[in-house]
């Protein structure tokens, strides 16, 4: 098979990484791909939005499947595209429709759904801004800290938190004045929900479902969950919290009505669902549907799949999953990122990293890096991903921090407590 996949990022090396290790794949392509993707595949410079030179590609190539790894393809509505184009009809899409893809780009849509179907979230409602009053209103109703969600793709900083009534109404006006833009023209308030959060992800072919390893990704950039919020510092996995009880509620209460909705509703869904969940006392409820593999959390919980991958997208494609085998690792991995000093505020790119030479015992997953005349630059804020697997979660920490150490670029920071919150 020849398979593209799209996206740049350390989500989308580890994909390549196990994809690649597939018998069943001739060539991998990645769009438009990273320093470490060019390693084990072949970088196509093309974006992941530009869906007519997509098309071109995947023709001139003879693709046969294609993996999306960011969410602004799928709500862009890739999926579509190739259905409703005859020439490229018959090549799979891994990734919802563009309906489906709702359930990540719009939080209202989401909620919606959710709500029609029983799955537990946060009590909400959302408002435009000629309802300004009754949302001041609402939020009176509630009591703080206050969350306030634009309801489109905000770049993962659409979410306020804020303990302040008035500072809250503040907010919640400029939001829909536009702080974000038109993702911000409808806000979804809700209610505040205390507890550990983590990662689950379930692979769909729109009937049967597998439930991928659980992890947890750290957000904040500073230790102790402190600071502004990142696009992810570290993940683990398994989650010592998610155990078989957790989980049998995940399953009864979040994922079998999660499918089940999607089929009501009508919505094509052959993909990976991502829920952002959070236990409330030992009780799931979901805090956001992504409709795509997170990341850090890719770089744990593929290398915990002992399976082939390309066979379970075939069984996506196929709509077969059930019939596919699905083998964990019954090991622990975790994974550090190494990111721009800086990030993720303001932060330098192009500052040569060296030293991959010297690690044997980790997985090195490129993310924002980029290949000029023979050396490796960094090309992001998240730079490179550590990840190392132990018998226990500590032991896997210890492989990862001294490799972090071993990789070297200027003003190189990362965390050193990623899992300090986990048994
Ligand atoms: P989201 O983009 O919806 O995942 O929100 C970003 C982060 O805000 C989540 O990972 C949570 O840490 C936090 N968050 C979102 N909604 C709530 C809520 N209802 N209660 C508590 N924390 C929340
Ligand atoms: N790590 C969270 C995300 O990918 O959205």
């Amino acid at each position: 098979m020849n398979i593209l996949l799209l996206g740049s990022g350390g989500r989308e090396s580890a994909l390549a990484w196990k994809i690649k290790q597939s018998d069943k794949v001739a060539n991998l392509y990645v769009a438009p791909g990273n320093a470490g993707t060019h390693e084990i595949a072949t970088n196509v410079n093309l974006s992941a939005t530009d869906f007519p030179s997509i098309k071109q590609f995947a023709l001139d190539n003879k693709i046969d499947m294609v993996v999306v790894g960011p969410e602004e393809p799928l709500v862009r509505g890739i999926y579509d595209f190739f259905q409703n184009d005859p020439d490229i009809k018959n090549i799979p899409v891994i990734g919802p429709s563009k309906e489906g893809a709702q359930l990540e780009g719009s939080k209202d849509f989401a909620k919606q759904f959710m709500q029609r179907h029983n799955i537990p979230t946060a009590r909400y409602k959302s408002f435009s801004l000629p309802q300004l009053d009754e949302a001041y209103k609402f939020l009176e109703e509630l009591q703080p800290p206050y969350v306030l969600k634009a309801d489109g793709l905000a770049a993962g900083k659409g979410v306020l938190i804020i303990e302040d009534l008035k500072e809250a109404k503040a907010e919640l006006k400029e939001m829909l004045q536009g702080m974000f833009g038109d993702a911000s023209k409808t806000v979804v308030i809700e209610e505040f929900l205390s507890g550990i959060e983590c990662s689950v992800f379930v692979l769909t072919d729109g009937d049967s479902y597998k439930i991928l390893p659980v992890a947890k990704d750290y957000k904040r950039i500073g230790e102790g969950d402190t600071g502004p919020n990142t696009g992810g510092m570290g993940a683990v996995s398994p989650v010592s919290f998610a155990d078989d009880v957790f989980m049998k509620k995940v399953e009864e209460r979040i994922i079998i009505p999660t499918i089940e909705g999607l089929k009501q509703d009508k919505i094509d869904y052959k993909g990976f669902i991502f829920l952002g969940l959070i236990s409330v006392q030992g009780e799931p409820m979901v805090i956001e549907y992504n409709v795509r593999m997170g990341d850090p959390e890719t770089e744990v919980v593929i290398p915990l799949i002992k399976s082939d991958f390309v066979s379970l997208l075939v069984g996506v494609a196929n709509q077969n999953l059930k019939n596919t085998d699905l083998e964990n690792d019954d090991r622990f991995a975790v994974t550090i990122m190494l990111v721009a000093g800086g990030y993720p505020g303001d932060y330098e790119k192009n500052k040569e990293i060296t030293g991959f030479d010297n690690i044997s015992d980790s997985l090195v997953f490129h993310a924002g890096t980029k290949l000029s005349d023979g050396k490796v630059l960094t090309n992001g804020g998240r730079v490179i991903a550590v990840t190392s697997y132990g018998k226990t979660k500590d032991e896997a920490l210890a492989i990862s921090f001294k490799n972090a150490e071993k990789i070297e670029f200027d003003k190189k920071y990362y965390r050193k407590d990623i899992g300090f919150d986990l048994k």
